[in-house]
């Protein structure tokens, strides 16, 4: 449980990505809401994977976590919040984001040429205010994520892959474990952006 939703999501990410080109020797990596459960786990699977990872988050105090699982250099997710320019200078190789919006926006208009973008939440939003032109005149890939209807056999990849990519320490650094009575209080604060990698609710306390 662990693991859960997010770690498979994750998974499903990097798979696309390695499917549409994306290697260590390409470039950097961005990982965005790099805290969150997915995000975590992106870092800690890409890191070990080798990529250099760079991780994008409103919580920079969280930066030492973040280290540890594997990133490479951390930057202020406001640098990517607000609307930009249709094309910005390359910079990644890939990316996984979380986050939707003018974030995923500028991600893809700072992607390398022929690089590829896995696309898997909204936390900044749904909308997507964004212009073909990374898709057109870089190659670029927007690669969707779902995690829902997936087949068997992408399922059945995606957790081989966690089985043998996932070290127990990065599991552990991600994953705290809780009581059922502080679900209350924990919801509050998972939603105040307070709570980082994955909340396991032990039933039986
Ligand atoms: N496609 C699928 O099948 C699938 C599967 C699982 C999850 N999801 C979606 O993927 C997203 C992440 O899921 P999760 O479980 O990792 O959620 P989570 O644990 O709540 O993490 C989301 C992270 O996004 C960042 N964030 C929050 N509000 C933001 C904002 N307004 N602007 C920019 N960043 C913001 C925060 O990271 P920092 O504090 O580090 O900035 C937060 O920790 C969610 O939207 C979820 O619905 C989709």
């Amino acid at each position: 449980m662990a693991i859960g939703t997010a770690g498979y999501t994750a998974m499903l990410a990097i798979i696309a990505l390695e499917k549409n080109g994306v290697s260590p020797d390409k470039g950097e990596v961005l990982v965005t809401g790099a805290n969150g459960g997915v995000g975590s786990f992106s870092i800690a699977l890409l890191s070990s994977l080798g990529y250099r990872v760079v991780a994008s988050t409103g919580r920079l105090a969280e930066s030492a976590y973040l280290k540890q699982l594997g990133a490479a250099e951390i930057i202020d997710r406001a640098t990517l919040a607000e609307p930009g320019r249709p094309l910005a200078r390359e910079r990644w190789a890939g990316a996984i984001d979380s986050v939707g919006s003018h974030t995923l926006a500028n991600i893809c208009a700072s992607t390398r040429y022929r690089g590829t973008v896995a696309a898997c939440g909204l936390a900044q939003g749904m909308a997507f205010p964004a212009s073909v032109a990374p898709l057109i005149l870089r190659g670029v890939t927007l690669a969707g994520i779902d995690s829902v209807m997936r087949p068997r056999q992408d399922r059945i990849e995606a957790w081989a892959r966690l089985a043998t990519d996932l070290g127990p320490a990065a599991l552990a650094l991600i994953t705290r474990e809780i009581r059922l009575s502080e679900v209350i209080e924990t919801a509050h604060r998972l939603t105040d952006g307070q709570v980082r990698g994955r909340v396991v609710v032990d039933t039986g306390r």
